[in-house]
This record gives C-alpha cells, structure tokens and sequence, in this order.
C-alpha cells in the first residue's frame, strides 16, 4: 500500500516564499515550515520577512528572511542566485506580491497600467524564469503563483488588474507545458475573499464585507490560512500529478451565480 502520510512531508526542501511578510505568503512560509521546509522569507518589507522567519523558528521550524523588490527582474534573479549559492538547490518557489489599481479603464493611465503589470505579470515571468532555470537543471521542483478569481469573473473597476491575473494563468499552463518534461511543476493558486492587509479596507465596510461573503457557499470570507494549505498542497508530492493548474480557494464563488440560499425549498438534512 502506498504511504499518503510521507506524501506531504517537506523535510529537507529548500523552499522560497516572495512575499512572506503578509497575508497569503505569510501563510503560506507557515505552512511551508510547519511540513518541515527550510524556508527563505523574501519580501520588500525587510522588517516583516524576518518577523515571518521568526515565526516559523519559534515554531520548531528552519528559516531565514531577504529583502527583495519583486518588481525587479535584477531583485528576483539574484535572490534565485544566493539560494542556489548558500543551499545548493531550490525545491518550492512561491510568489504572491501584486498590485491593484481599481479604477474603470477609461480612466487608467500608461503609467498605472504599467506599474500594474510591471509587478503581477512581468514579476511572474521574471519569478518563473528565475526559479525555473535552476530547477529544470535539477530535472525536479514546484513552483507556484498567485492567480485570483478576477481571472474569470470580476466587477467595473478591476479590469486591469484581472488581465494580470488572467495572465498569470495562462503563463502557468504555458511554463507547465514547456519544464514538465524535467519534472517541474507550475501551479497557481486562485483565491475569491480572504482576509488580509490587502482586503482590509474593505472588510471595514460592513455592506461590502456581507455581500463579498455572501458570494460564496459558506457564505463568509476566507482565511490566509486556508490558501496557505492549498499552497502546501501543491508544493508537496501529494500534489505530484498536479500541474497547469489554477488551483480554485474561492469558497464556492466561481461555482455558483447567485447566494446559496432562496429558491430551494427544503434543507439537506431534512
Ligand atoms: N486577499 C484576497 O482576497 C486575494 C484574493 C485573490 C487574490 N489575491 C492575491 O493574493 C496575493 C497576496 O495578497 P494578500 O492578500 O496576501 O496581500 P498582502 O498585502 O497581505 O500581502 C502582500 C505581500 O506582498 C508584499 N509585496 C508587495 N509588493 C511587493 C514588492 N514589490 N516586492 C516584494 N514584496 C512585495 C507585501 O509587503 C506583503 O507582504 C496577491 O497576488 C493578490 O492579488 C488576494
């Protein structure tokens, strides 16, 4: 029989969390850590990477903290280069930065659009190629985005920012396609509404907060958590067969197209 528990072991992985000071990357170097990878916090927020790498050693884990721009092609590829140098291989390579300018198109400028895409989407192709290279030399590894459900459903104001993320999808199955021959993965994680820095300001409308919740099937907004353990997921080998893939942690959001409750009549229990 085979044995599932070693499956998600990560012990002895070098794993690189970009970043790791907040939210789903902080989750994510947690749960990297706590299934006993070595884990490098990078981040631009140099203060929260080492709180994070903190963290996970307080925890009985491995860690160590860097300061990168993920929005320099220069930043991600010597980041790749100082992991190789100091640990001799790279296994998990994670990216969550992005950024969102939520205005409707007609009133976006050249330098926003920019600034947009400079960071989701070239930020994804310098972390693919960065992380990619070393890995397919190795003939082994997994690497993983972050997409979003704006990538297949969205709202006025948020065009430009779900045509990055729609991009990081598509350039997932295309890496996917081109290293799984040396035994690379590429996967991408694809969140609804989950809580963090970044979707604080609209958890504090509460009108916002209930309607954003009530999308989804559990009829409440995700944790950080919950992605992180997706993330986990696929960077392990229980996830060996997975790969191309936009992995949904949505709730049930891009399922369904109107709340869970009104026109059925009885409950499934009864
Ligand atoms: N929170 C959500 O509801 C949600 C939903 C769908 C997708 N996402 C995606 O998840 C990812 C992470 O979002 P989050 O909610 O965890 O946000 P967050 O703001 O909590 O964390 C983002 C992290 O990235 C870092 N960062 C930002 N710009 C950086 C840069 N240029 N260089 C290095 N580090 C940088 C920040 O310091 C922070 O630690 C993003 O790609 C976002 O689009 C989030």
């Amino acid at each position: 029989m085979h044995d599932y528990r070693q499956l998600v072991s990560l012990n002895g992985r070098i794993a690189v969390v970009l970043g790791a000071s907040s939210g789903i990357g902080q989750a994510s170097a947690h749960a990297l850590g706590q299934f006993g990878a070595h884990v490098i916090c990078a981040d631009h927020d140099a203060a929260g990477a080492q709180a994070t790498a903190e963290q996970i050693a307080a925890g009985g884990g491995s860690a160590e903290h860097r300061a990168v721009d993920a929005a320099s092609g220069a930043d991600i590829l010597a980041l790749a280069e100082q992991v190789l140098v100091r640990h001799g291989q790279v296994d998990v390579a994670v990216s969550t930065p992005a950024l969102n300018i939520r205005k409707r198109i007609l009133d976006y400028t050249d330098d926003e659009f920019d600034q947009v895409m400079n960071l989701n989407l070239k930020g994804a192709f310098h972390f693919l190629r960065a992380f990619g290279r070393p890995m397919t030399q190795r003939r082994c590894g997994s690497l993983i985005l972050c997409s979003s459900m704006r990538a297949v459903t969205l709202e006025p104001g948020l065009g430009i920012y779900a045509a990055s993320k729609a991009g990081i999808a598509q350039l997932v199955k295309g890496f996917a396609a081109e290293v799984g021959e040396y035994g690379v993965r590429v996967n991408a994680v694809m969140p609804s509404i989950i809580e963090t820095r970044l979707t604080a300001p609209l958890k504090e409308r509460r009108d916002i907060y209930d309607t954003y919740a009530a999308h989804t099937v559990f009829n409440r907004w995700g944790q950080a958590s919950e992605v992180g353990a997706a993330v986990a997921f696929l960077a392990s080998d229980a996830a060996s067969y997975v790969t191309g893939s936009s992995l949904s942690v949505d709730g049930g959001w891009t399922a369904i197209d109107g709340p869970p409750t009104g026109l059925t009549q009885t409950r499934p229990s009864q």
